[in-house]
């Protein structure tokens, strides 16, 4: 009797360490996974709307259409630089929206992201 209660304990605690070790497994596939960047763990939904309406920042439907890849890249990497950089994707940008004699950018990131993160990034604003 004891004996199959032991191998009953052992079975729940592997079964157990199993599935946390899925669930960590899931919650980075998330972290690359656009659509759960923008909404949960990169924050962008805080400032934006995925149709054209203002938000904080400017509604992000057809982003992708406005702007290149290489330029959303550079703009989700660094901001602020690119910002001051003011090339002329960011010069259109900024006189669209008013802000041309703006120091800084009103967009702020919660953290930095890497290159995988941002790709997904941009792929979800293709679907805008
Ligand atoms: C704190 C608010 C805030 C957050 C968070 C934020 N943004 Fe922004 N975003 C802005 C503002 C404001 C602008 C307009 C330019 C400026 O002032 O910085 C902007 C501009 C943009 C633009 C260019 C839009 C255009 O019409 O040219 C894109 C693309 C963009 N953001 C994507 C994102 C993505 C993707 C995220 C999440 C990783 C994000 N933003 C997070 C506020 C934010």
């Amino acid at each position: 009797m004891m004996r199959h209660h032991t191998v009953f304990v052992f079975l729940l605690a592997a079964g157990f360490t199993a599935s946390s070790c899925a669930n960590g497994g899931e919650e980075s596939r998330f972290k690359r996974d656009g659509k759960s960047l923008f909404y949960n763990f990169g924050g962008c939904s805080t400032c934006h709307r995925v149709n054209a309406d203002k938000l904080v920042g400017p509604g992000l439907a057809g982003v992708s259409k406005i702007h290149s890849d290489a330029w959303l890249k550079k703009w989700l990497k660094f901001p602020e630089k690119t910002w001051e950089e003011n090339d002329p994707e960011t010069a259109e940008m900024r006189a669209r929206l008013g802000e041309g004699k703006k120091s800084k950018p009103g967009m702020k990131l919660v953290r930095e992201f890497s290159d995988e993160e941002i790709d997904a990034l941009v792929d979800f604003m293709k679907t805008l």
